[in-house]
């Protein structure tokens, strides 16, 4: 089992604080995303700043598109970025074009998606999986449990490499232990804590102690 990566979501919703958190957390963490919340407000030029800033990191594009992949996937690409999200509503021939112009494209699961959908997207050439638990489900009081880490097992079992996210924190952690995530993805965990360096650096500490 490898030790998973840390990829921080920049859901800021102007370019200034999603500048100075990725300057603040850059270099604490594997993956950058420019989150969906800060694309919409502000563009996909963000990406491009945050290429600026870390040549040498993933940067991923949390575009959670559903149509018009390869132009949407090449402008991103364009800006810098390594990976884009696809949602899992999208048709697999949106998936295939933005898997063109894109190193990798990460499935992001919401809602009633099936297994079967799931093969004819492993069949498409998708290698990655993003488990979900909506900001608004957390907020209208869902929380993890067994029956997403039921889903996250038969997803790697099935081949994809897959990253967990939504509302995650340091405790949340500990439930994941036994399973081969490959990347944690936390937003307000790190961005809204009092130090979020600080934040990073215990959510690294902490995949350590339970994966290393
Ligand atoms: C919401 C997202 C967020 O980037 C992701 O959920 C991480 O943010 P947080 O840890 O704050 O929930 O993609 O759609
Ligand atoms: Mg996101």
């Amino acid at each position: 089992m490898s030790l998973p990566n840390l990829q921080v979501a920049l859901d800021h919703s102007n370019v200034a604080d999603a500048i100075a958190a990725t300057v603040a957390v850059g270099n604490e963490v594997d993956i950058i995303e420019a989150g969906t919340v800060l694309m919409l407000e502000v563009g996909s030029e963000v990406v491009r700043v945050i290429r600026e800033l870390f040549p040498d990191k993933i940067v991923v594009a949390d575009t959670k598109c559903a149509d018009a992949g390869g132009t949407v996937a090449k402008n991103c690409a364009n800006r810098g970025a390594n990976w884009m999200t696809c949602i899992c509503s999208a048709t697999v021939a949106t998936m295939k074009a933005a898997a063109k112009e894109i190193d990798e494209i990460q499935v992001e699961l919401y809602g009633n998606w099936t297994y079967e959908e799931a093969q004819t997207w492993l069949d498409a050439g998708m290698t990655q999986a993003i488990y979900h638990q909506s900001r608004d489900a957390l907020l209208a009081g869902e929380t993890w449990g067994e029956k997403d880490l039921q889903k996250v097992r038969k997803l790697i079992e099935m081949g994809f490499k897959v990253s967990v996210t939504g509302g995650l924190t340091i405790e949340t952690l500990a439930l994941f232990k036994g399973i081969d995530v490959y990347t944690f993805i936390a937003g307000r965990g790190i961005t809204e804590a009092p130090d979020p360096a600080a934040a990073a650096r215990a959510f690294k500490q902490r995949i350590a102690d339970i994966w290393g």
